[in-house]
């Protein structure tokens, strides 16, 4: 078995062939690992910091904090902020419910807002009617590695006063005519997740400009401890650090980056390709040619659970959009959001990932059309 067949097993569900998701280890992580281990000194440290430079160049962003998600990355953000009790933030419903849970965990009220008609992204006209005076921040999300309108949404928060905190947990090396995504807020979050390019199996990251914001988070980071020598509380704060293990493995991740990102984009073209002239599906648009890199090859179709099905039945895993955050009973309103529900009633994630063999992507679009033609003549 390749070291990547190993690292992907747990993807492939009984049957599947074809895995929903392929990630890449290299020989690299795997030495790196056995290194840190010997030194037998892992808490946050030296290569904690080594990953850390890594991003600031490759992102190029003076200031990364690595911690042990992306949805704390998020917390953290706000907290920085000063959002709590009283306050509102902004976030779309089209997005994993982290997002909003960051904001509600604090005691601030989540006000939800539709995705665009073209995109899963937020609308932000529609973000702009639900201002009061209350807002506080806002969170645009950058689905599947889309960049969010951030020039209008800099507008906004200007004219408001908000805090933006962006959620670039599915959006790290993509860019948008302005920089990279995460890099263009007040601060932006990363999540090293399983499904993520950069992979560590948990872990995330929060970067800013921001050298005050900067040495907030960072004692934060520590609860409230601004260094190890004064030991002066600066703040409050929590354990949010990461480790030298898992930085082992994230240094190459993100060394390999551009790497990743050639792949997915490589892989998203190959199915954009293989779909002309079939009407029954269509992949959600992502910009490759500006920048944007596919994290995932997401599709939507009237059909999709028929669909799934049908590639389930030929041996490939596929996996539905996930619900929007209105779905959760904590956070329905009763209000509707009809952008975002058809996303999340027609969308599904294609086999994909940086290591994602092409022959994978070729078998699955040969089942896509033996569907067709099963369709026409049943
Ligand atoms: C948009 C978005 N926000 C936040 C998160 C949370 O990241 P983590 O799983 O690292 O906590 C994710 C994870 O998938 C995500 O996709």
């Amino acid at each position: 078995m390749r070291k990547s067949e190993a690292a992907n097993a747990s993807f492939v569900s009984a049957g599947s062939e074809v895995p929903f998701w392929m990630t890449d280890i290299g020989e690299n992580e795997i030495a790196t690992v056995v290194e840190t281990m010997a030194a037998r000194s892992f808490s946050m440290g030296a290569v904690t910091a080594k990953m850390e430079a890594e991003i600031a160049k490759q992102l190029d962003v003076p200031y990364v904090l690595c911690t042990t998600s992306g949805s704390m990355a998020l917390m953290m953000g706000l907290m920085a902020a000063g959002v709590g009790p009283g306050d509102e933030v902004i976030v779309p419903t089209r997005t994993f419910i982290a997002t909003a849970h960051a904001a509600s965990l604090l005691g601030a009220r989540v006000v939800l807002v539709d995705s665009r008609s073209d995109s899963p992204n937020m609308d932000v006209a529609e973000a702009e009617k639900k201002i009061t005076p209350r807002s506080k921040a806002i969170m645009p999300v950058h689905l599947n590695g889309r960049v969010c309108d951030m020039s209008a949404i800099r507008v906004l928060a200007e004219k408001h006063g908000l805090a933006v905190i962006e959620d670039a947990c599915q959006g790290i090396f993509s860019r948008g005519p302005d920089g990279y995504q995460g890099t263009l807020g007040d601060c932006g979050c990363f999540s090293f997740g399983m499904v993520k390019l950069v992979s560590t199996g948990q872990g995330g990251a929060i970067v800013t400009r921001d050298k005050a914001m900067y040495e907030k988070l960072a004692a934060m980071r520590n609860h409230g401890v601004a260094d190890v020598v004064s030991h002066t509380y600066l703040t409050t704060g929590h354990n949010f650090k990461f480790n030298d293990l898992l930085a082992s493995i994230g240094l190459w991740q993100v060394r390999r980056g551009p790497e990743k990102v050639a792949h997915v984009n490589a892989v998203y073209k190959r199915y954009r390709e293989g779909f002309e002239g079939l009407s029954f599906i269509e992949l959600v648009p992502v910009g490759v040619e500006c920048g944007e890199a596919a994290l995932w090859t997401e599709a939507v179709s009237e059909e999709r659970d028929n669909l799934m099905a049908f590639l389930a039945g030929e041996g490939i895993q596929t996996r539905k959009f996930i619900p929007c955050v209105h779905t959760a009973p904590h956070f329905d309103s009763g209000e509707r959001f009809p952008n975002s529900e058809r996303y999340s009633r027609t969308g599904f994630n294609l086999p994909c990932g940086p290591d994602m063999p092409l022959d994978y992507v070729d078998r699955t679009i040969e089942v896509l059309k033996k569907y067709e033609k099963a369709s026409i003549n049943p």
